[in-house]
C-alpha cells in the first residue's frame, strides 16, 4: 500500500527539521519495504507571501486526501513584531487544525537518560517522568467569538467558548488513555473561576462512573503548573483546555531537558498532523543547528498513531536515544562538547536504521 504524506514545512526552522525527519522516514521506508509518496504545500508565513493566506485552498485539500500530514512549524517576527497585521501566520495552523477537525492533541513527555542532567530541574524529580499531556485543541478561547476591539480601539476581548460535546469528546479520549496506561487521569480545569471549565467539571463527572478502573483527580491550572515541575512524575495522563494545554506542554517540555525534543499528534476527524511542540525559532533558521528530534519523534508518532507501525515507531525511538547516547546532539544539549548540525544528526540517524 502506499502511504500519502503531505509535508508542510512551513517557516523558520521548519524545513530544515522536517527534511531530517523525511530523511529518516525514508531510511524506515526502505527497510520495511513500504511505499510512501510525499507532497509539499504551502502554509504559514511562507503561503502568506505566496499566495496571500497562510492556509490556502490547495493545501488542505492535500491534507484531506492524505493519509497523514507532517507539519514543521509557523511564524515570523516580521508578525510578531506587527500586533496590527491583518493576516497572521498563526491563523493557517489554527485553519488547519479546525477545518481538519483536530481536537486532540498529544504530547507525550518522557525523559531521556543521556539528558536527564540538562533538565532544569533535578535528576531525582526528573528520572522517570513520562505522561501523556491531552490538549483540546479546536476549542476554547483560541477559537470563541465575539473577538476583537471595541470602536475606539481601546477595549479589546476574547471569548472562551465550550460545549459539553466538545469537552465529552476530549475527556473521554483522556479516559481511554489512562485506561492504556497507568490508569490515573488528571483533569486540569480553572472551575473556581470559569464557567466553561464547571461545565468541564460536570461534564467530566458525568463520565467518570463509565471508567471505574480510572483514578481521576481534578486540579486547577495554577496548581498544575506548580506540580509540574515540583513533581513532574505523579502525573500519567492530563486532559485541558487549548490555552491550559499550550502554556502547561511548553512547561513541561524542558523536564526533558530541551524543548527540541518533544513531538505531538494532532488527531480528530479528519488526516492526523504530527508535529513538535516548539516553533519556528526564527533566529536559528537556516544556520542548520536546530534539533531535528521533536519531528524526528513526531515521525514516530505518525508511523504509531496514523498506520499502526509500531515495529517502525520503535526502530525510530531507539535511532534517536541511541543518537543521544553517542553525543551526536545538536548545540541546545551539546552541553560544552561538540555540537553537530541538524543535517548531520538527521544523516546519523537515518544512518542508524539503515544499518539497524
Ligand atoms: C503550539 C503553538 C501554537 C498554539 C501557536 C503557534 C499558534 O504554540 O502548537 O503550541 O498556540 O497552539
Ligand atoms: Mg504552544
Amino acid at each position: 500500500m502506499t502511504y500519502k504524506i503531505a509535508v508542510l514545512a512551513g517557516d523558520g526552522i521548519g524545513p530544515e527539521i522536517v527534511a531530517q525527519a523525511r530523511k529518516v522516514t525514508d531510511a524506515i521506508v526502505q527497510k520495511f519495504g513500504h511505499d510512501f509518496e510525499y507532497t509539499e504545500a504551502l502554509v504559514g508565513a511562507v503561503a502568506i507571501d505566496k499566495v496571500g493566506n497562510p492556509y490556502p485552498d490547495e493545501t488542505h485539500e492535500l491534507c484531506m486526501n492524505s493519509d497523514a500530514v507532517l507539519f514543521g512549524a509557523i511564524g515570523h517576527p516580521r508578525f510578531d513584531n506587527d500586533p496590527t497585521a491583518k493576516v497572521r501566520p498563526e491563523q493557517g495552523l489554527l485553519a488547519m487544525r479546525k477545518k481538519l477537525g483536530l481536537y486532540a492533541n498529544l504530547r507525550p513527555v518522557t525523559t531521556f537518560k543521556s539528558l536527564i542532567h540538562k533538565s532544569p530541574l533535578k535528576t531525582e524529580l526528573v528520572d522517570g517522568a513520562d505522561f501523556m499531556c491531552i490538549r483540546e485543541l479546536t476549542g476554547g478561547i483560541y477559537f470563541g467569538r465575539p473577538q476583537g476591539r471595541s470602536e475606539d480601539g481601546q477595549t479589546a476581548y476574547d471569548t472562551c467558548v465550550y460545549s459539553a460535546d466538545e469537552i465529552e469528546r476530549i475527556v473521554r479520549l483522556g479516559f481511554e488513555y489512562a485506561g492504556k496506561r497507568r490508569k490515573k487521569l488528571t483533569i486540569v480545569d480553572k472551575a473556581n473561576v470559569l464557567a466553561t471549565s464547571r461545565l468541564w467539571r460536570e461534564v467530566s463527572q458525568r463520565i467518570e462512573p463509565e471508567f471505574p478502573e480510572i483514578e481521576v483527580e481534578y486540579m486547577f491550572v495554577d496548581n498544575a503548573a506548580m506540580q509540574l515541575i515540583t513533581w513532574p512524575k505523579r502525573f500519567d495522563v492530563m486532559v485541558t483546555e487549548n490555552m491550559f494545554g499550550d502554556i502547561l506542554t511548553d512547561e513541561a517540555s524542558v523536564i526533558s531537558g530541551s524543548m527540541g525534543m518533544l513531538p505531538s499528534a494532532s488527531v480528530g476527524v479528519h488526516t492526523s498532523v504530527f508535529e513538535p511542540i516548539h516553533g519556528s525559532y526564527p533566529q536559528a533558521a537556516g544556520k542548520n543547528i536546530a534539533n531535528p528530534c521533536a519531528t524526528v519523534l513526531s515521525a514516530a508518532m505518525m508511523f504509531e498513531y496514523a498506520f499502526a507501525l509500531m515495529k517502525e515507531g520503535a526502530l525510530i525511538r531507539e535511532a534517536v536515544d541511541k543518537s543521544l547516547e553517542a553525543g551526536i546532539v545538536t548545540e541546545d544539549i551539546a552541553d560544552g562538547k561538540k555540537a553537530y548540525s541538524t543535517s548531520e544528526v538527521g544523516d546519523w540517524l537515518a544512518n542508524y536504521i539503515k544499518n539497524a
